[in-house]
């Protein structure tokens, strides 16, 4: 797929117009850490993978396969860990996921029988579930702290990655997920491991020496010359996390932190063998709604 292509029949819009990648993501953008807010980290984060799902999508396509599902870098794979439950029991299931990216979880769920929604904040990152499936699933372009659904519209939720990492206010979007889900479904997602953002963002040796304190929850922002964020990425303490599902009112069953597969050679950004099988890359939170 190229920057020509412009398909937009079989994503559902609920964004209401809002700001799109309007502005310039230049090679300068200046690395920082500062305060940004809500309204900001989601327009930074429509517009960085507007202009980034390209690139995301031939660097790490192969090795998230177009209808796997994959929780992260370390390659653990749902069909082993079943933290949405047994595979077998997936058979008729509302299933949301969040920050679907271009759907390949999504469409492993639908070949268990599962009924997914894949939304998302990119119209780009949709357009790639188009250019996978060809139109196989729902796709909703939304912000996961709005989420276009009814009261008790699903049975389960998901996201590998997706929003979460994203937004300044994670309870709002807990509390979304909450809300549309049923009682008793289970919401299942994974974030970079909190541990992370105590050292640099290598995947060699440089990487393993602390560099920052494990408690500043200063965003990682890159903004361009004029100031304006163009990606923001938030820091949740393992607590802070813990704190932001309960406080949505959902029971914390499980916390998965997946180890470094020996099969598992390939380096993912900041995360390698080398790092991975030293400290956390990835924290799972299993959550169900009471
Ligand atoms: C690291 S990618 C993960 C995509 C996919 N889950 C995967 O595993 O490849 C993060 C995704 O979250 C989406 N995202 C970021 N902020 C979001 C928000 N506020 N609401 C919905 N999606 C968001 C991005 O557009 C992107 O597709």
């Amino acid at each position: 797929m190229n920057q020509e292509d412009d398909a937009t029949e079989g994503v559902y819009d609920a964004t209401h117009g809002g700001p799109e990648g309007a502005w310039d993501d230049s090679d300068d953008a200046e690395a920082t850490r500062r305060d940004a807010g809500d309204a900001e980290s989601s327009r930074a984060s429509r517009g960085w993978w507007d202009r980034n799902a390209d690139e995301y999508q031939s660097e790490h396509g192969a090795f998230l396969g177009d209808d796997r599902f994959v929780w992260g870098p370390e390659g653990l794979d749902e069909a082993e860990a079943a933290l949405l439950g047994p595979a077998d029991g997936l058979h008729g299931k509302d299933v949301l996921e969040i920050g679907a990216g271009a759907a390949q979880c999504s469409r492993w769920l639908a070949a268990r029988g599962a009924r997914p929604v894949a939304l998302d904040l990119s119209h780009r990152m949709l357009q790639h579930a188009l250019r996978i499936g060809e139109g196989d699933l729902p796709l909703v372009q939304a912000d996961a702290g709005a989420l276009p659904f009814r009261d008790g519209s699903f049975d389960l939720a998901c996201s590998a990655y997706g929003a979460v990492p994203f937004v300044a206010d994670p309870v709002k979007v807990m509390r979304e997920v909450h809300r549309v889900l049923r009682p008793g479904g289970r919401w299942v997602f994974s974030v970079t491991h909190p541990i992370r953002w105590a050292f640099p963002d290598e995947p060699g040796p440089e990487g393993l020496s602390v560099s920052a304190s494990y408690f500043d929850r200063t965003p990682y922002v890159e903004q361009d010359e004029t100031g304006r964020a163009v990606y923001v990425e938030h820091h949740r303490t393992v607590g802070d996390r813990v704190r932001d599902v309960v406080a949505a009112g959902f029971r914390l069953l499980d916390l998965v932190e997946p180890e470094w597969p020996a099969w598992n050679a390939q380096e993912w950004g900041g995360w390698s063998p080398l790092r991975g099988n030293l400290i956390p890359g990835t924290a799972v939170f299993v959550c169900e709604r009471d």
